[in-house]
């Protein structure tokens, strides 16, 4: 069953619960700096942004963050610190061509339909050179049906892939609703992502923390399996067809119109678009809106 964009804003608690799990700050965050490299005084999109916590990270290592989600109720947290869009992604259509420096998404492409379109919104709205960052689930944890298996006779932990070839989808129980996951094979998020004209530049892949082992005897047996992935990307340019990353900095600047094409209201926007800049001034008829799309 697909996804509808109402379910998210019922898993506002159970994500804010989730963020806050000690394994959340002790490795998913340093893995994502640590990939996502130097931000200082660049302009990046941070794509489901959820409460805004990545993206005050990111501020204080000096950069400008605009963040993206569909969750009125996070998105309205993250506004305190940023300017945010409600936006339904993967589409980007109310930003403007090569308008940012970058873009991250954090634990979040796997809530997002469609992931080539991702990799072609973000390609458009990024300038040539600049970063994309991720932090997925790895794959090989995501996969449906794939799971921890515990031989009784001797305590060994083994990892059944499940259906990992394919792309599926995985429904988990979430604070008492039901948050969905959408597995891709890693061999398939890297030919959209090329295909796009991104050009791989880092991929890491991280099992179990230290100190989640010591706190979990189950996970302490997990030893070498995947649970996290980051990857960079550098966005190349297109010439005769072929992807290069020859001349990039020469053509790193941002659009000078500012982010958006139009400064239009959300609910002037076609309904594909949920888009609108989220301040005091604007809640009324974002709330209308989102009822518009919920009741679809
Ligand atoms: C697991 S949370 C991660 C939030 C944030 N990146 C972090 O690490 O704290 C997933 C986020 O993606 C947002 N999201 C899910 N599907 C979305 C979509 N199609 N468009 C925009 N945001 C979406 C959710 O509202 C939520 O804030």
């Amino acid at each position: 069953m697909t996804q509808q964009i109402g379910d998210w804003n019922e898993l506002t608690e159970w994500w804010t619960a989730e963020a806050q799990e000690p394994a959340y700050g002790e490795e998913v965050i340093p893995l994502f700096f640590e990939v996502l490299g130097e931000v200082g005084g660049r302009t990046l999109l941070d794509l489901g942004c959820g409460d805004g916590r990545i993206s005050g990270l990111a501020a204080d290592r000096g950069a400008k963050v605009i963040g993206v989600d569909l969750n009125l109720d996070l998105a309205r947290r993250a506004s305190r610190g940023h300017p945010v869009f409600l936006n339904r992604l993967p589409g980007l259509a109310c930003v403007r061509d090569r308008a940012v420096d970058g873009a991250y998404a954090v634990l979040t492409l796997e809530h997002f339909e469609d992931s080539p379109r991702f990799f072609a919104e973000t390609a458009r709205v990024v300038r040539p050179g600049g970063p994309l960052a991720l932090v997925i689930n790895h794959p090989v944890y995501t996969a449906p049906e794939s799971g921890p298996v515990l031989d009784p006779t001797d305590g060994e932990l083994f990892w059944r892939f499940g259906d990992y070839l394919n792309t599926g989808r995985t429904r988990d129980p979430a604070g008492g609703h039901t948050v969905e996951f959408i597995h891709r094979p890693i061999g398939a998020l890297l030919t959209e992502a090329a295909s796009a004209g991104w050009l791989l530049e880092e991929v890491r892949e991280q099992g179990v923390g230290a100190r989640s082992a010591a706190r979990d005897p189950i996970l302490a047996k997990h030893g070498g399996i995947p649970h996290l992935m980051a990857l960079r990307w550098r966005r190349g340019h297109t010439a005769g067809g072929r992807c290069s990353i020859r001349g990039l900095e020469a053509e790193a600047a941002p659009a000078e119109e500012g982010l958006l094409k139009q400064n239009r209201t959300a609910a002037e926007h076609p309904v594909d678009r949920i888009s609108g800049i989220l301040d005091g001034a604007f809640e009324g008829e974002v709330d209308e809106y989102i009822e518009e799309i919920r009741g679809r």
